[in-house]
């Protein structure tokens, strides 16, 4: 077995099928000749019965043992055309008066049913011939004087009982051939209805990474199929977005990295084109090392979300003092909003929260840091903390210009910047964002953002509470 590989499906289900359909031929088979075969010696004793009663009545017209002996006929007419049938009467002292012929094997001694009792079915006794069975009764007879004669009358197996074995033949002949052709038409059936599979492996056989757009039809697929194909299709759509995203990805690190890269050679060459004084080294260097560590920056948050997406990252939750690690980035970036104007606050009571505190920082900081960036002096950013139902939620918002609603669906996507031709745009990416949701995401948390245009923008988090998580 294990030689030969797995069987097919198609295999499996006939041979099952014909498994199935064997037992039922058998079942019902053997009930249908059994109740047959029950009300065929139910007739048999019937009718040795009735022998054997009329037999009785001849007697007791006949005028004297003697009679039989002279003209038996009116008893062995009784029997006419039944060969199977053996007649035996014997007269008190035991001498035969008749016998019609000898059976294959002795008779036992039953017990003989009195004259004055009229004969029943209980009064058939069963004895064994040479051959099959056989039944028999004994009973006594009153000839017309009055003489008790002892009537034997017994058959070997009937006729009835050989069509009976005929018939058990012909129909073990027919299940056989039932069998064979269950099986065969369930193999032709199953084969038949397995074409709708191998339209699947058809298609998945003609599926490659340019031609992803292939789909399964399911509307004339069969229940069963359905589900896979729904499955298959899903699957399908999965790997489209992945592999889009994917080249989306690649253009857009190119297209990226090819800016401050070209600002970086045309610098260089402008440079080295002429002597220079040590002064105007120092100034490009300076100029360089800023595009470096945008570059480096740049690099590093694309190895984080590439991290992220073949899920290399590895979460390591800590209980947190959430207070703290938010007054934490308060304290560093505290500085920085005052450089530029900008008044900063923090609140949030006493809260604990499963978080990795890597991530959590990383994530608060993308959104402080974007906050502080589009504040204009003057304005305020606020870090706020609270339970909610599902856990904690934190809040970073600031007041400003806020994000134009046809901006907000996107402003979560990768290199996706809103105010991409604002003077600044230099130092970002569009990625923080991103790397933001990537770190919800990992958390099994939300994020989203509501802003007010020429108002203010609050974006939230929600991390789920610990022993939900
Ligand atoms: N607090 C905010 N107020 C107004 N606009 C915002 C705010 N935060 C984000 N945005 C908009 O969303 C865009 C995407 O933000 P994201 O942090 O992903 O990228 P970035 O800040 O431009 O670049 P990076 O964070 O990679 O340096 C920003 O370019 C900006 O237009
Ligand atoms: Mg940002």
């Amino acid at each position: 077995m294990s030689r030969l590989g797995p069987l097919s499906l198609t295999l499996r289900v006939a041979l099952l099928l014909s498994a199935v359909s064997v037992a039922s031929f058998l079942v019902v088979g053997t009930y249908l000749y059994q109740s047959l075969a029950r009300q065929m010696s139910y007739r048999d004793d019937v009718e040795l019965v009735g022998k054997a009663t009329q037999i009785r009545r001849i007697l007791s017209e006949l005028p004297s043992p003697q009679a039989i002996v002279n003209d038996a006929r009116p008893l062995t007419d009784t029997l006419f055309g039944h060969n199977d049938f053996m007649l035996k009467v014997e007269a008190p002292d035991g001498k035969q008066l008749l016998r019609t012929s000898a059976t294959s094997r002795p008779l036992p001694q039953v017990e003989s049913v009195p004259p004055q009792r009229v004969l029943t079915l209980d009064d058939i006794h069963d004895w064994v011939p040479a051959m099959g069975s056989g039944r028999m009764v004994r009973a006594v007879g009153l000839v017309g004087t009055g003489e008790p004669l002892q009537i034997t009358l017994a058959r070997e197996k009937s006729d009835r009982l050989r069509i009976l074995r005929g018939y058990g033949s012909d129909m073990l002949l027919a299940l056989g051939v039932g069998a064979v052709l269950a099986t065969l038409l369930g193999y032709a059936i199953v084969r038949h209805s397995m074409r709708q599979l191998r339209s699947v492996i058809g298609k998945a056989n003609d599926i490659t990474a340019s031609r992803l757009n292939t789909r399964l039809s399911l509307q004339d697929a069969p229940v069963e199929l359905r589900e896979m194909g729904a499955a298959f299709n899903a699957m399908l759509d999965r790997l489209e977005d992945g592999v889009q995203r994917l080249s989306g990805f690649a253009a857009d690190l190119a297209h990226d990295m090819r800016t401050p890269v070209s600002t970086l050679m045309v610098e260089t060459q402008v440079a080295l084109s002429r002597p220079r004084t040590a002064e105007e080294y120092q100034t490009l260097l300076a100029s360089n090392s800023e595009e470096y560590e945008r570059l480096a920056r740049m690099i590093e948050n694309t190895l984080f979300l590439a991290r992220v997406d073949n899920a290399q990252l590895a979460l390591k939750r800590e209980t947190l003092d959430l207070r703290a690690e938010l007054q934490r980035i308060h304290d560093y970036f505290d500085i920085l909003a005052d450089d530029v104007g900008v008044r900063f606050t923090v609140e949030s009571p006493p809260l604990q929260a499963e978080i990795d505190p890597v991530l959590l920082q990383r994530a608060v900081n993308n959104l402080v840091s974007n906050a502080i960036r589009h504040t204009p002096a003057g304005g305020t950013v606020h870090l706020s903390a609270r339970e909610s139902d599902q856990g904690v939620e934190l809040a970073v918002s600031n007041t400003g210009a806020g994000i134009a609603p046809e901006h907000l669906p996107h402003i979560f996507n990768r290199y996706y910047r809103a105010d991409a031709a604002r003077s600044d745009h230099g130092h970002s990416a569009g990625l923080g964002l991103s790397i933001v949701r990537a770190i919800m995401e990992l958390h099994g948390g939300n994020i989203w953002v509501e802003s007010e245009p020429g108002a203010s923008t609050v974006f939230f988090l929600s991390f789920r509470k610990a022993k939900n998580i």
